[in-house]
């Protein structure tokens, strides 16, 4: 199979991109990007605003565009950070600034809550201070805003050539049918993009996605650092089963289910394994399905920003 999937927009999709949130180190984040292409075959890299590393990202992007010979053979998604939801045309003209583009293939407003930028001095989105009671979370104050606002202004990116086609992330079910309703909504998002794994199954939200012609893309596919699911069991025994890595049953299980899978590593082999895809049984995949019900649901990124407020 050759693991792509069609948007709603008619372009396709790869379903294995590579991850970059905390890839900081330029040169990290960067040779990661070059080794995906070249030495992995990855045609989809995954970005935002927020992980400060647009600028490596595109340099990394630019020299597999000279390798594959082509802007149009790889796909690359950024996103708009809560500080800028006022004016998604002009952060997506300052992404494409640092990446090097013209175009990105996929621009998404990155979580469903607008914040105020007065602690975001010039612009710049990494000086947001962090909370000292919770370090890696950052204090920021809530714009008065919502995203069927934002997604009223997404929908004019289109037709600029800014970007191919726009979705959201970190929206959930409720979040997606207060948008569906809005008086301005015209354009539906092409994916959704969230947290996703065997202890975060999705079920509900994959199901709304599906019927709406939503294709779901999973971040921390592997659970994130230090996640406990590379040392599960289940996944450990079905990667004996399949000859391969824990990371490599928790990605296929998530290709095999049908949607975009983004794993995020800086380490060339990793990188390479992670975009190895084994087809499992239904019978296995629906093993994997069932971890959650004896380990439970657990989630492991939180917003990067307090207070969120439930939009549910
Ligand atoms: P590193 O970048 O040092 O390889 P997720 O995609 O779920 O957010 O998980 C990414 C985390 O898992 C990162 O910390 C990444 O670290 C690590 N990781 C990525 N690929 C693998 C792999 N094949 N085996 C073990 N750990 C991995």
């Amino acid at each position: 199979p050759s693991h792509e999937i069609k948007l709603n927009t008619g372009a396709t999709i790869p379903q294995i991109g590579l991850g970059t949130w905390r890839s900081t180190d330029d040169e990290e984040a960067y040779n990661a990007v070059v080794s995906a292409v070249k030495d992995a075959g990855y045609l989809h890299i995954d970005t935002a605003a927020i992980y400060g590393n647009e600028v490596a990202v595109g340099k990394g992007i630019k020299k597999a565009i000279e390798f594959l010979g082509g802007r149009d053979k790889i796909f690359v998604t950024t996103k708009l950070w809560g500080t800028q939801q006022r004016e998604p045309k002009k952060a997506l003209q300052q992404s494409l600034e640092r990446l090097g583009l013209d175009y990105v293939d996929l621009y998404l407003i990155h979580w469903p809550v607008a914040l105020k930028t007065r602690n975001c001095p010039n612009g710049d989105l990494m000086s947001i201070p962090t909370n000292p009671e919770n370090p890696g979370v950052r204090d920021v104050d809530l714009e008065d805003w919502d995203f069927t606002k934002t997604w009223a202004l997404m929908q004019e990116l289109p037709a600029t050539g800014m970007t191919k086609a726009i979705g959201v992330s970190n929206f959930s079910v409720n979040n997606l049918k207060t948008l569906y309703k809005s008086p301005d909504f015209k354009i539906p998002p092409a994916v959704n993009q969230v947290e996703c794994h065997p202890l975060l199954p999705q079920f509900e939200l994959l199901d709304f996605c599906r019927e709406n012609n939503i294709v779901l893309e999973a971040y921390s596919p592997l659970g994130s650092a230090g996640s406990p699911l590379l040392k599960e069991e289940v996944i450990i025994e079905l990667g004996k089963k399949y000859n391969v890595e824990p990371a490599q049953v928790c990605i296929s299980w998530g290709v095999n289910r049908g949607y975009v899978v983004l794993p995020k590593s800086v380490h060339a082999e990793r990188i390479k394994s992670n975009k190895v895809i084994v087809e499992m049984s239904k019978e296995d995949i629906a093993k994997i399905d069932n971890i959650h019900k004896t380990q439970g649901i657990q989630r492991f990124v939180n917003p990067p920003f307090e207070p969120f407020p439930i939009f549910e």
